[in-house]
């Protein structure tokens, strides 16, 4: 008899979330039946959007995620031994699934998981990042919603995690005054000395408002907001006419105990400057996946669009890096590693 790990959601998080809100469980699988698929986790993806989903669930849900497996018992000729799939499995190391079964949970899963063919010369890991959800994020949210025209300037709050350095470098691409904000000296570093980004600010030691004046002198054109909140406000009051801003997340909020308001009423600003706001869920592109996918790798095969990965070591890390991404001690794309 195989026994699973998972880990499921224990008690819904208040504030910051804390080792006590998970448990480790253990499920025996069955034997395989006809159409099994029974895969190992190989990566976990930690993200932002675990905090705001799973207090929607029951507690003793299993932590939900996408995770890149590998086929390791198949009756299923789709899945040979030894393939990798894209999934959404969850904090869990082993996983049975069955694609001829209609939404019938088996392992927990009801969104079909595909295969992922590698690329030479980047790694699978890359499928949870740039080439996943994340880059996926970064690369419509702004190419659509934001159409980035050369020399205007681009501001990105969250601009050293797994979106917004993305974000920076298809801007820089596309030959724009990118302008990163981010949570430490060494993030603004990599993001000016590494990324090619024109200038960074730390938003914990610096004044934003005076150092947005200094170094976007010619005004805000387009503001891909990861983050929300009053650093948003101070970036969109100064941005210029029929300026655009893409709404990815809001970070700053999702640990807050009940809703606040920012200090700056946002409306007047918004309506002043005529600014296009416009948020987005990035699965409104999945018929697109494959395009967006293609460029990315392009991108980083020509040397154009760098990556780097903050890897916890082992399925018993994933509550820390959850926690630890929330903190802010990534830099790139948070992923635990088996
Ligand atoms: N709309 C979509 O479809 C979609 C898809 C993917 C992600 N998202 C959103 O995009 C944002 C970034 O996601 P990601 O996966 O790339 O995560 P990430 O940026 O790699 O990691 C989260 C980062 O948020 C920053 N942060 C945490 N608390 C903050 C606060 N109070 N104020 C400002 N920054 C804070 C931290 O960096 P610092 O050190 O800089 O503080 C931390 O490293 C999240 O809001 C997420 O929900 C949306």
């Amino acid at each position: 008899m195989v026994k699973a790990r998972k880990f499921v959601f224990a008690s819904i998080f208040d504030g910051e979330p804390k080792q006590s809100d998970f448990e480790l469980q253990f499920e025996e699988l069955p034997t395989l039946e006809d159409g099994d698929v029974l895969v190992e986790t190989i990566y976990w993806s930690v993200d932002p959007y675990m905090r705001v989903q799973m207090p929607k669930l029951p507690v003793n849900s299993t932590m939900i995620g996408e995770n890149i497996a590998r086929v390791i018992e198949s009756n299923d000729p789709k899945y040979p031994v030894g393939s990798y799939v894209w999934s959404f499995f969850g904090w869990r190391d082993l996983t049975i699934f069955n694609n001829n079964m209609d939404k019938k949970e088996k392992g927990g899963n009801h969104i079909p998981p595909y295969i992922v063919e590698p690329i030479a010369n980047i790694p699978l890991s890359q499928r949870l990042a740039s080439l996943g959800m994340t880059g996926l994020s970064a690369y419509f949210g702004l190419i659509e919603l934001c159409a980035p025209k050369a020399n205007e300037t681009i501001v990105i709050s969250g601009a050293a995690g797994a979106v917004g350095s993305i974000v920076g470098q298809i801007g820089k691409i596309l030959n724009c005054r990118v302008v990163g904000v981010a949570g430490s000296a060494e993030k603004c570093r990599w993001l000016k000395e590494e990324l090619n980004f024109d200038a960074a600010i730390d938003y914990k030691n610096e004044n934003i408002e005076e150092a947005l004046q200094r170094l976007a002198p010619n005004g805000i054109d387009v503001y891909f907001d990861n983050v929300g909140g009053e650093l948003s406000s101070i970036v969109m009051s100064q941005m210029n006419e029929f300026g655009r801003v893409a709404l990815c997340g809001a970070i700053s909020t999702y640990n807050l105990k009940s809703d606040r308001t920012t200090n700056i009423p946002i409306q007047p600003i918004i309506i002043a400057k005529q600014l296009k706001v416009e948020g987005f869920i990035v699965n409104r592109w999945f018929m697109r996946w494959e395009e967006g996918v293609a460029k990315l790798s392009q991108w980083i095969l020509a040397g154009q669009l760098k990556y780097r990965e903050t890897i916890s070591n082992g399925f018993d890390s994933l509550p820390t890096a959850f926690i630890g991404m929330l903190r802010g001690d990534n830099i790139g794309k948070a992923l635990v590693k088996k």
